[in-house]
């Protein structure tokens, strides 16, 4: 390792975002090096290589040498609340391949663009009716202020996701509350408890699905069934499809709708152009980068951009950097929903999101009809009274007041 990889002071990550939209500024001291892999400070004080370069990225989320298994006792831990889970198995997201493609494999099917594209009417109505409660809402109370996470942005993939598993929705309040407690604690004892209380429900739902228990929603958990045997690993899979099927996708949304308010004219070329919601879509997904901080560990000593990264040794792939990368985008911190140019929001290599094509259908749906149906829709407190979410989980808000 050189000077020139080193921050004159140690870099934390991961750190809150002041600007909901934006990389903390606390992060530009990493920026200011010009140098795609550098060295940042993680809570307890230990270092490990940060990846900000989007070359970079891909040749390192393509390299079998980095590896996903949180099981090894080097797989590094960024957030204290994980500590009491560190060693816990994660399927699918923590394992390598071979054994990661067998998975991944026989979830496919249920994810295809084919099998997206036929959900789309499904959602269509699904955003329809939520828009037609909030109306009726603010028809009963007018000028009061709505909630657009709790009314829109989070029953949108919540329920799509429910429906394309076979998970009943009347469950929502409690597994949309575990799933907060998982990815934001605070405190480790939290994050152990909602693990297990999610394994408890899952193994039910697992169990009454093989039963064939009438009267159940049918979906993809059905299938999976038949194809996975084990039962430990098939209670994973169904959560994690779960979770990251709408907490995900509901801070897109959320998270969208208010990086458009804030920025009219972009807001304009949105709503007059409807050929080009996905690219805006994409821009969103680029600029908004709210998975920021995917992990892993080398397994072997990996050489890239003037630096060797030793087996042992952690890795951080910040995608709000990435996906900022001024080699790559011209003017990165500016948004423009015609860029149309390719991001790293979904990852990249063996682990690329699944869920990708269901997360587009809903963003665009959701966002083009919002602003369709409510083209008075406007943020109902001032911007910078709204929290953003903390640094250490996926970015957005726990709530966002909005009028029209
Ligand atoms: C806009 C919303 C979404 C974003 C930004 C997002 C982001 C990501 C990212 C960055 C990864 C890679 C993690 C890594 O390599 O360590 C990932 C993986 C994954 N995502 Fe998504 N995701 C979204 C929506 C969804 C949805 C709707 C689903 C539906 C089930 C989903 C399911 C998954 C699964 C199963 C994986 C693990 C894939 C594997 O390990 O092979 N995601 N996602």
């Amino acid at each position: 390792m050189t000077e020139t990889h080193v921050t004159k002071a140690p870099v934390v990550f991961p750190q809150d975002r002041t600007c909901p939209y934006a990389p903390p500024p606390g992060y530009d001291p990493v920026r200011e090096t010009g140098r795609p892999v550098t060295r940042v400070q993680i809570y307890d004080g230990s270092e490990v290589w940060m990846v900000s370069g989007l070359a970079e990225a891909r040749a390192l989320l393509a390299d079998q040498r980095l590896s996903s298994n949180r099981e090894r006792p080097e797989f590094p831990v960024f957030q204290r609340r994980l500590e009491g889970i560190e060693r816990r198995r994660v399927e699918l997201l923590g394992v390598d391949d071979p054994e990661h493609n067998v998975q991944r494999r026989k979830l496919i099917p249920g994810f295809t663009l084919k099998r997206t594209t036929g959900l789309r009417p499904a959602i269509q109505a699904t955003v329809d009716r939520l828009l037609d409660e909030m109306e009726a809402q603010l028809a009963a109370a007018p000028g009061t202020a709505i909630d657009l996470v709790s009314a829109f942005a989070l029953p949108v993939p919540s329920i799509v996701i429910c429906a394309l598993l076979g998970v009943p929705y009347e469950d929502h309040d409690f597994f949309e509350g575990e799933t907060r407690k998982l990815l934001r604690g605070p405190e480790p004892e939290d994050v152990e408890a909602a693990r297990d209380s999610l394994d408890a429900y899952f193994g039910d739902l697992v169990d009454r699905k093989r039963a064939r228990e009438s009267g159940m929603p049918v979906g993809l958990l059905d299938d999976m069934v038949e194809v996975f045997e084990d039962k430990e690993e098939l209670v994973q899979l169904a959560a994690i499809l779960l979770l990251a099927g709408h907490e995900t996708t509901s801070n897109m949304i959320s998270l969208g709708t208010y990086t458009l308010l804030e920025h009219p004219e972009q807001l304009a070329r949105f709503r007059d152009n409807p050929a080009g919601v996905p690219a805006a879509c994409e821009e969103l997904l680029r600029y908004l980068s709210i998975a920021d901080g995917m992990s892993r560990l080398a397994l072997e000593d990996i050489e890239i951009a003037g630096v060797t990264i030793r087996a042992g040794e952690a890795v951080i792939l910040s995608t709000s950097l990435i996906n900022r990368d001024p080699t790559v985008f011209e003017a990165p911190d500016k948004l423009d929903v015609e860029r149309g140019e390719r991001h790293l929001a979904f990852g990249f290599g063996i682990h690329q999101c699944l869920g990708q094509n269901l997360a587009r259908a809903e963003m665009e749906i959701a966002l083009s009809t919002l602003f369709k149906r409510l083209p008075g829709l406007r943020l109902a407190v001032p911007a910078a009274e709204i929290p953003c979410k903390p640094g250490d989980t996926i970015q957005g808000f726990a709530e966002l007041p909005v009028a029209w």
